[in-house]
């Protein structure tokens, strides 16, 4: 297979992000290595404490500073559940550009209402995400929009590796890194500056057990679309495989798991206790991961990515009220 895409792309998007972010904080938490346990010391990639709350400001900025003036002046348009979008929001806001997000009906009300907050005019129509990438290709054959995908655009993806650059570079030595799974943005980002800095780099995905399409076409081969999707972790919520990345995904990780909403949930937990961050649930995934690898990772560097904050009030207070 062809590698979706290159180590210099990722370059290029850290130098087109650069004046519109700066690097997140690479913590660890002793309480936190206790709890995981096995004597695995976590490294953790605090993507919550960018603006928008989540890594998708990278995969928006990315995109657009590559786009030409006259794209950027007709406009964009995306499908999303609310990060990405947001992500585009934000560098919409910050290139002149207007941003239109399509969203499923029920949506999370605010990552919605962030999306407008930041200037997007957003369109609630269809029952998920894949629906709303229907509505989002109806607007770009209308208006002439361009389509910023989520994951199908190299662009986006090159923004996701960012991170893993920021990671390899504040730690060479790391020996694996446990990543949640939508798409796959993140995932293959950090394999492909894993394959240039760091070969032995171990990478795994983690993705939500109900809506687990990518992780069981990983293991027995053949691609299924789901019916529906039933996690609260909504940035992981997709029915199918991506064509861009699932090539990718299919033969560089070193593993795939599912992390139950309840393992995702105790995962936000213990992020709360131990390093007093609030994360959503996608963004505890990673940990959630970790902790079903516990033990082929004992003994290890690893690091996982709190890939997102944005929780909305209502499923906080399951969480913490331990209904999840
Ligand atoms: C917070 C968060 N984490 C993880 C993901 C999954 O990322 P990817 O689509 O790159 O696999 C998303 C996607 O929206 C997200 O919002």
């Amino acid at each position: 297979m062809s590698w979706p895409i290159g180590f210099s792309d990722v370059t290029g998007a850290a130098e087109r992000i650069r004046p519109y972010l700066s690097p997140s904080p690479l913590r660890s938490y002793p309480t936190l290595d206790d709890a995981v346990g096995a004597g695995i010391r976590v490294l953790v990639k605090h993507e919550n404490f960018l603006p928008t709350g989540a890594f998708k400001v990278r995969n928006g900025l990315s995109a657009l500073t590559a786009l030409p003036a006259d794209a950027l002046a007709r406009g964009v348009v995306a499908a999303s559940t609310g990060n990405h979008g947001q992500g585009l929001a934000y560098a919409g806001s910050r290139l002149g550009a207007a941003v239109t997000i399509c969203v499923p009906v029920g949506n999370n009300p605010e990552k919605n209402a962030a999306m407008r907050a930041l200037g997007a005019a957003v369109v609630e129509e269809g029952r998920d995400y894949d629906e709303a990438t229907e509505v989002a290709a109806r607007l770009v054959r209308e208006r002439g929009f361009t389509l910023v995908h989520s994951t199908n655009s190299p662009t986006v993806v090159a923004g996701a590796g960012t991170l893993a650059l920021e990671v390899l570079q504040a730690h060479p030595g790391l020996d694996a890194m446990v990543i949640a799974l939508g798409g796959g943005s993140q995932a293959v980002g950090a394999m492909t500056v894993a394959r240039e800095l760091a070969p032995r780099l171990r990478v795994f995905a983690v993705q939500a057990a109900g809506a687990a399409a990518t992780h069981d076409a990983w293991h027995s081969g053949v691609v299924r679309t789901l019916a529906k999707v039933d996690t609260f972790a909504e940035g992981l919520a997709t029915r199918s495989v991506y064509e861009l990345t699932f090539p990718a995904l299919r033969a560089g990780l070193a593993g795939f798991v599912t992390a139950t909403d309840a393992e995702i949930a105790d995962a936000m937990r213990l992020l709360l206790r131990t390093t007093h961050t609030l994360v959503e649930g996608a963004g505890a995934a990673g940990l959630a991961g970790l902790l079903k690898l516990r033990d082929t990772l004992a003994g290890q560097q690893v690091g996982i990515v709190l890939s997102g904050a944005n929780i909305d009030e209502a499923n906080l207070r399951r969480v913490m009220s331990r209904e999840i």
